[in-house]
C-alpha cells in the first residue's frame, strides 16, 4: 500500500537520505520523490549533492540557499534570548531544524506533495524537531521517516543503496556523526561515545588548539542594535558576513569548544562536542550589553524566560504558541539593547573588557567611590530599615517561641 504519492524529502547527500529515495519509491510505493537540500552554510558543494539526488532517483532536486534567513531570523533570535541549552549548548544544530521544516512545507505546497520526509533515526532530537515543526506549519501533511522504521544497520543501508546505484557517499565517510552549518559543528559517535575519552584534536575544524593560537590578544568591538549584532570593529556587516568574520576571529583564538553530556528529548544522554565560535561570543556579548541597559528586574526575570526559550528550541517547539508569546516578551526587552561590547580574545578565552551604550543605566556618578558621588548615602538607612523589617520581625518572634 502506498504511503503517499508525491513526497518532498529533506536531503543532505549522506547515505541515509540518499537511500530514503529508492526506499520511499520501492518499499513505500511513493510515485515521485522531490529532494530539497538546504544551504545553511555547511560548506558542502551543493552541485554534486543536487546531482546525487537525481542519480539516486529523485524526480526533482532542489537546492535552496537559506543562510541569510537562518542567521537573521533564527540565530539572531537566539542571541536576543541568550539561549544556552542546559546552560552550555547554544543550539547551533537545533536552530536549523524549524527553518528546514518551513522550506519543506513550502516546497510541498508548491509541488502539490501529500507528504514530506526526512532521514532521521528514532533516537535523536531532530526527528522531533522536524515532525513537530511540520505539524505546526501544515497539520494536514504526512511526515514519512523511513530511517525510523527500516531497521537496517549502516552496512545494510549501504548495501540497499548499492542495489539502486547509490555509490559511496559524496563526503568522505568519517567515524563521527557531524552536523555542520554557519553557526558551527556538532560532533558525536565514534570514540566520543566513551564520555571519559578526551576528544582527539583532529575532530576540530573551526577552532584552533590553544597551542596554535596567537601569543598576542585580539580585540574586537561588537555593535548591537536592539539586540541584533550589526557591526564588527565599526564596520557594518550583513548577518552572514558578521558570523563568518567572528567565527574566524574566535575560532582562530581557540574560542568556542564545548564538550558535554546532554539530555536528549528521547530520554537518552549523549556526549556531544560542539564548535560554536561566533555564536558563543555573540551570546556572551549580548548578555553583557543587557546587563548595562536593562533594569535589574527585567534582567533577572528574563533569565527564566531564556531557559524556557532554550528548552523550546531544543525540544522542537519553535512554532509553538508559548514560543510566540515569549518572542513578544523578548522583542519588548530589546528596544534599548543597543551599544558596543569590546571582546578580548586570547588563548581560548573571549573576555568582555568594555561596554558602552547611549541607553546605559550604569551611571558613574552613582557608582563611583571617588569625588562627584551623587548617591544619597543617608537614604540607605531608611531603605535598609524597611527592607529588613520582615526579617527583623521574624527573628523577634522566634525568640519568644
Ligand atoms: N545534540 C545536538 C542537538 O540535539 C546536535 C545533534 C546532531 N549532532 C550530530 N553530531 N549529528 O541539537
Amino acid at each position: 500500500m502506498s504511503r503517499a504519492n508525491k513526497v518532498v524529502l529533506a536531503y543532505s547527500g549522506g547515505v541515509d537520505t540518499s537511500v530514503c529515495i529508492p526506499y520511499l519509491k520501492h518499499e513505500w510505493g511513493v510515485q515521485e520523490v522531490i529532494t530539497l537540500a538546504a544551504d545553511l552554510g555547511q560548506g558542502d558543494e551543493l552541485e554534486p549533492i543536487r546531482q546525487k539526488a537525481l542519480n539516486s532517483g529523485a524526480a526533482v532536486s532542489l537546492v535552496q540557499d537559506v543562510r541569510e534567513e537562518f542567521v537573521q531570523d533564527y540565530a539572531f533570535a537566539a542571541v536576543r534570548a541568550n539561549t544556552l541549552y542546559e546552560a552550555r549548548y547554544p543550539l547551533s544544530t537545533a536552530l536549523a531544524r524549524p527553518l528546514i521544516a518551513k522550506i519543506l512545507v513550502e516546497a510541498a505546497r508548491e509541488y502539490g506533495a501529500d507528504a514530506v520526509a526526512h532521514g532521521c533515526t528514532g533516537k535523536g532530537n531532530d526527528q522531533v524537531r522536524f515532525d513537530v515543526s511540520i505539524a505546526a506549519l501544515a497539520p494536514d501533511l504526512k511526515v514519512l521517516a523511513p530511517a525510523r522504521e527500516w531497521g537496517m544497520s549502516r552496512e545494510q543501508t549501504i548495501a540497499y543503496g548499492e542495489k539502486y546505484g547509490i555509490l559511496s557517499p559524496v563526503k568522505k565517510s568519517s567515524p563521527y556523526s557531524i552536523d555542520r552549518n554557519l553557526l558551527g559543528r556538532s560532533i558525536e559517535a565514534g570514540i566520543l561515545e566513551d564520555a571519559w575519552q578526551e576528544p582527539p584534536e583532529e575532530i576540530y575544524l573551526l577552532t584552533k588548539a590553544i597551542a596554535d593560537t596567537p601569543n598576542e590578544p585580539t580585540y574586537t568591538d561588537l555593535h548591537f542594535e536592539q539586540g541584533v549584532p550589526v557591526a564588527l570593529d565599526g564596520e557594518g556587516l550583513a548577518p552572514i558576513a558578521l558570523v563568518e568574520k567572528l567565527n574566524a576571529i574566535a575560532g582562530g583564538n581557540g574560542v568556542g569548544r564545548i564538550d558535554m553530556v546532554e539530555n536528549r528529548l528521547v530520554g537518552i544522554k549523549s556526549r556531544e562536542i560542539y564548535e560554536v565560535p561566533a555564536l558563543s561570543v555573540l551570546i556572551a556579548a549580548h548578555r553583557d550589553l543587557e546587563s548595562l541597559t536593562l533594569t535589574a528586574d527585567v534582567t533577572h526575570y528574563k533569565r527564566g524566560i531564556e531557559e524556557t526559550y532554550s528548552r523550546l528550541i531544543y525540544e522542537g517547539l519553535w512554532y509553538s504558541p508559548l514560543k510566540q508569546a515569549l518572542d513578544a516578551f523578548i522583542a519588548n526587552t530589546q528596544q534599548r539593547v543597543s551599544g558596543t561590547v569590546r571582546v578580548k580574545f586570547f588563548k581560548g578565552n573571549a573576555t568582555i573588557v568594555g561596554r558602552k551604550s547611549a541607553y546605559a543605566l550604569y551611571d558613574e556618578s552613582l557608582s563611583t567611590y571617588s569625588e562627584g558621588d551623587r548617591f544619597d548615602h543617608k537614604a540607605a538607612e531608611g531603605f535598609i530599615y524597611v527592607w529588613g523589617l520582615p526579617t527583623r520581625l521574624w527573628s523577634e518572634k522566634s525568640r519568644t517561641i
